[in-house]
């Protein structure tokens, strides 16, 4: 099979060949990410004295390998790196255009490095460490100014490969021209948001990100809020991940964090407010001792038991049943916006009011030191540490007026850009269709991007949306539709479809280029709501169900044939329905991170929008043999499988060859624009010959073996057999002919009879309990 095109590849990148030394959790993530990008990388820690010399880069490069969160993209990508040790290849050096030290967090340690490196490394050589908390005079100090002029922190964020923000800091002595080339190298190549910043202690994530976490904790304490109540607060509503705070404490590690704060703390000045938070909690000194350090530990602030999930009491160390919370004022924040939170008097709104308006002050009161703008703190935030929004964003939305008056009425210290927000505009403004951000000096500057970057959650904001509802809207750029889910977690109903129909008929009356199916939230689409189809079982409205399927279906045959070209540019996940709309584009532009497949089976259903329909075509144009391409879409939706990269995908028959990836999310969209005019539109379905009941029968077969074999479940196989129905024709004769909306019908009829099941309907209910992502 041809291979998907790389659009990111930068043949004139000054970078070819790269050495990280130190292959620990950072170091093996960063060769693997240049990897990722086709760039040549030594991978070298230290010798060992076991059977392998190089076990210990070795063991840096299996880690890449996780299955969960695999650190390559292919296995392609895994021959570009050369795993040794810091003896015996160390000569390895001598030609490399980047030299990335990733070593233990030991001044000394890393000094001697640079030592050795300066002896063998070239004359334009870049160097960069990867330190989180020592200041480049430091590292670098007794050394050459040439090689000071070559030296320059790269702060990845971990893992390497799923974060977005790299933050790129320059010493006293660093050349312009070594900023620009890791820049260019670390956005385009390895799909980074670069934000130069700095060398103030803690950069800019770790700074507002380590405060607000700490403040979160230590502010929950006070107010006596347990551990889900504060997660319901301090997530969701307030557009951070549902992790929450004790949440994320488990996730990283509760002795880790301890860690972190603790060397935050060294490196602040005495008058820094962070040491106000900067302590462990006394509980959590001794959860520390006693193992509970978080998900790592197999308990934490919470615990996953055989009886469910369990909270710690925070004022006696128990566990007790975690309840799903269901906080009303989490909601209406959720549902209208931040404003609720500070409207709320009981101990929840203060919770909400002590943290956010510290940690938003913090944020502003580093203006100055850390730069004149606040841009950059709030794509830290947003890159770092998966926020929604930064923390000047949300100080627009909660108004500055409002968190200056009532913070002066408290008799607090207010930062001085924050007042200043307060007389101006807000941090963010639209100056002549363009948007602007605050500086220290009251002035608004212009909000410039790379070439060929644009983040669609800002440039909709000079944009008025042609059509817009609820779950979607379209705006006209560039000539062309752009089409905008933002539902939670970009779920589809009617409403998504309406947007992506008349965005098609617009853009034919109004000649524009072509329709892009983008957004820039952290998934593209989870699928379609499964709340509405909850709601259609509830009341018992199989017609209306049915009724759905059908105008989604239509809508991605609209999508199919419509004379004007569609590209989807989809990131994160594009599952479900979500897929089966990218399935429907003439052409996909992706993130090289996305992960795509049809999930259905996974709730007891089928994909019901076009997907098996589509799949199956795709399978056949592969293979040529409609038996094999039975089989192949039979296994693969069976399973609910779902590509890890856009690489995965193609190998399954569910991107085209002629698809393009990208290593930067952020550049999709202008990619998309770019193509529009090159793309041909896909060939429309011609009648399928079925490979009919025979093969209909093997299925059958091979699903009740692997029911004795206890591999599948009952109702896999109601589900398998449905899928075995679609994608064979069922009992009909080989090479039947069948019509692309007689395959939408299958579909459907099949989609019904599931929907009907008692064992289908209670894995909907149990899903959209637990709280995973609306999909089907
Ligand atoms: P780690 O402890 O996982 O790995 C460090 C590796 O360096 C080990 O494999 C060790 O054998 C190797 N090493 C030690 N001395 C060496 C030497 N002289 N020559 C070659 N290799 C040597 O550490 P981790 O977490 O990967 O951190 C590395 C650097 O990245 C540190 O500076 C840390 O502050 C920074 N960092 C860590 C982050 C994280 O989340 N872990 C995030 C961002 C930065």
């Amino acid at each position: 099979m041809a291979k998907l095109i790389n659009t990111s590849s930068n043949p004139k990148s000054a970078i070819k060949k790269v050495a990280v030394i130190g292959a620990g959790t950072m170091g093996a993530g960063i060769a693997g990410q240049v990897a990722n990008a086709g760039v040549e990388v030594w991978l070298l820690d230290l010798p060992s004295q076991n059977d392998s010399v190089n076990a210990l880069a070795e063991r840096g490069f299996k880690r890449l390998q996780n299955l969960n969160s695999p650190g390559l993209m292919s296995n392609e990508a895994g021959q570009l790196i050369h795993c040794g040790n810091t003896e015996d290849d160390f000569e390895q050096l001598a030609d490399c255009d980047w030299i990335a030290e990733a070593v233990v967090e030991r001044l000394d340690v890393k000094q001697g490095l640079y030592r050795r490196i300066e002896a063998i490394a070239g004359a334009d050589t870049i160097v960069t460490s990867n330190t989180s908390t020592i200041p480049i005079s430091l590292l670098t100090q007794d050394m050459p100014q040439a090689f000071c002029e070559r030296f320059a922190i790269t702060h990845f964020f971990n893992p390497v490969r799923f974060m977005r923000l790299l933050e790129l800091v320059r010493g006293e002595h660093t050349r312009d021209d070594i900023i620009t080339t890791l820049e260019q190298f670390c956005e385009t190549n390895l799909g980074k948001g670069v934000v130069v910043c700095e060398d103030t202690p803690g950069f800019l994530g770790n700074r507002v990100g380590v405060f607000a976490i700490q403040c979160a904790l230590h502010t929950a304490c006070k107010l006596g809020l347990s551990p889900t109540e504060a997660d319901a607060l301090f997530g969701r509503p307030m557009g951070i991940p549902k992790t929450g705070v004790f949440g994320l404490y488990d996730l990283i590690g509760i002795d880790l964090m301890a860690d972190v704060a603790k060397s935050l703390e060294n490196i602040l000045p005495a008058d820094d407010e962070f040491h106000q938070y900067a302590q462990p909690v006394a509980l959590m000194t001794q959860m520390i001792a006693n193992g509970q350090t978080g998900n790592k530990g197999g308990q934490g602030f919470y615990k996953n038991t055989d009886d469910g999930r369990q909270v710690i009491d925070l004022t006696t160390g128990e566990y007790q049943t975690s309840e799903r919370l269901q906080l009303p004022l989490a909601q209406q924040a959720e549902a209208n916006g931040l404003g609720a939170l500070l409207d709320d008097n009981s101990v929840y709104g203060q919770f909400a009011w002590q943290v956010l308006s510290s940690t938003l002050n913090y944020a502003a009161s580093l203006i100055p030191e850390t730069g004149p703008n606040v841009l950059p703190i709030d794509d830290a935030m947003k890159l770092g540490y998966n926020w929604i929004h930064g923390p000047f964003e949300l100080l627009d939305q909660l108004g500055a007026q409002r968190v200056v008056t009532r913070m002066q009425e408290e008799g607090r210290a207010v930062a001085p850009i924050l007042t200043l927000a307060a007389s101006a505009q807000g941090f963010y403004q639209v100056i002549d269709g363009q948007l602007h951000s605050l500086t220290e000096s009251g002035d608004y500057v212009a909000i410039t991007r790379p070439a060929g970057v644009a983040r669609f959650s800002e440039l909709k904001q000079t944009l008025t949306p042609a059509f817009s509802n609820e779950k979607a809207s379209w705006y006209e750029y560039d000539n062309a539709a752009i089409v905008e889910f933002h539902s939670k977690a970009n779920a589809l109903d009617a409403d998504s479809m309406a947007v992506i129909e008349d965005a098609l008929a617009q853009a034919q009356s109004r000649k524009l280029r072509g329709v892009v199916l983008h957004n820039d939230a952290q998934h593209f689409s989870c699928g379609v709501n499964l709340t509405a189809f909850r709601g259609f079982i509830e009341t018992e409205d199989y017609q209306g169900m049915d009724d759905f399927l059908n105008h989604f279906q239509q809508t991605m045959h609209a999508v199919n044939t419509c004379p004007l070209p569609v590209i989807a540019a989809p990131s994160g996940m594009s599952i479900g329905g979500g897929f089966e709309t990218v399935l429907a584009a003439d052409h996909v532009i992706c993130h090289a991170n996305s992960v795509m497949g049809l999930v259905e089976s996974s709730v007891g259903l089928v994909p019901g929008g076009g997907g098996c329909k589509e799949y199956l075509y795709r399978w056949f144009e592969v293979l040529d043999d409609i038996k094999a391409a039975a089989w192949k879409a039979f296994m693969i939706v069976g399973f609910g499988w779902s590509a890890k990269s856009p690489i995965e995908a193609t190998e399954q028959a569910m991107l085209y060859p002629e698809d393009q990836f990208m290593m930067n999310r952020d550049r999709l969209l202008a990619q998309a624009l770019s193509q529009l005019d090159k793309v041909q539109k896909a060939k429309p379905r011609k009648p399928l010959p079925m490979a009919g009941e025979e093969t209909y029968r093997e299925m059958m077969d091979w699903l009740f073996e692997a029911e004795d074999q206890e591999r599948i479940t009952p109702h896999d196989v109601v589900v398998g057999t449905e899928l075995a129905r679609i994608f064979t024709g069922g009992k009909v004769k080989a090479n039947t002919m069948m019509s692309e909306q007689d395959l939408f019908d299958a579909e459907r009829e099949s989609f019904l009879r599931l929907a009907r099941s008692s064992a289908t309907q209670a894995r909907i209910v149990s899903m959209l309990d637990e709280g995973s992502p609306v999909r089907n």
